[in-house]
C-alpha cells in the first residue's frame, strides 16, 4: 500500500524536522518552568545549607518541634509526618519517651500504598494486599519484598530533622536497599 504513494507525496523531511523541534519546544517549556517551584520545595529556606536535612512537618504542614511532639505523643507512638522528598514517614516515640533516631518511611515496598500503624497488633499492616511489618518496619509478611525504608531523625534547634539513611539497616544487618 505505502509503495503506491507517489514520491512527491512523501512528506518533506525538512518540514517534519521543524515540526518535531516545535513539538519538543512546546513540551519542554512548561516542564522547565515547573521545575523551579519543584526545586525550591525541596530546598527549604532556613536550613542555611549547613544541613542536608529536611525538617519534619506535621499533618498541617508545620515544622515539628521535638518537645511539643513528645507532649502529645506517648511511649510507643508511631505517627506520620512529612519526611524526605515529602514521603510519609513515621516518627517513633521510644518507651523512655524519647524520639527514636530513625523515622520509618510509610510507603509499602510492594506497590506503594501508605501503610497504617496498628497499635493493637504492634505492627504496620498494609490495607492493599496484607503485607505486615514489625514495629520497626521490618517486613514480616509478604507480598512486600523488603522492609520499610529508614531515615535518620535528629533534633536541630528544637526541630525534628530527617536526613537520608545510608548506614547498614539495623533491622536486617544489610545494606540499605533504598540508598
Ligand atoms: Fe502494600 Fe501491596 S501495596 S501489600
Amino acid at each position: 500500500q505505502a509503495s503506491s504513494i507517489p514520491a512527491d507525496r512523501v512528506p518533506d523531511m525538512g518540514k517534519r524536522n521543524l515540526m518535531n523541534l516545535l513539538l519538543v519546544g512546546a513540551l519542554s517549556l512548561p516542564s522547565g518552568i515547573m521545575l523551579v517551584p519543584y526545586a525550591t520545595f525541596f530546598a527549604p529556606p532556613g536550613l542555611g545549607g549547613a544541613s542536608s536535612g529536611t525538617v519534619a512537618k506535621d499533618a498541617l504542614g508545620n515544622d515539628i518541634f521535638a518537645a511539643e511532639w513528645l507532649e502529645i505523643h506517648g511511649p510507643g507512638d508511631r505517627t506520620l509526618s512529612q519526611g524526605l522528598k515529602g514521603d510519609p514517614t513515621y516518627l517513633v516515640v521510644e518507651k523512655d519517651r524519647t524520639l527514636a533516631a530513625y523515622g520509618i518511611n510509610a510507603v509499602c515496598t510492594h506497590l506503594g500504598c501508605v501503610v497504617p500503624w496498628n497499635s493493637a497488633e504492634n505492627k504496620f499492616i498494609c490495607p492493599c494486599h496484607g503485607s505486615q511489618y514489625n514495629n520497626q518496619g521490618r517486613v514480616v509478611r509478604g507480598p512486600a519484598p523488603l522492609s520499610l525504608a529508614l531515615a535518620n531523625a535528629t533534633v536541630e534547634d528544637g526541630k525534628v530533622v530527617f536526613t537520608p539513611w545510608t548506614e547498614t539497616d539495623f533491622r536486617t544487618g544489610e545494606a540499605p536497599w533504598w540508598a
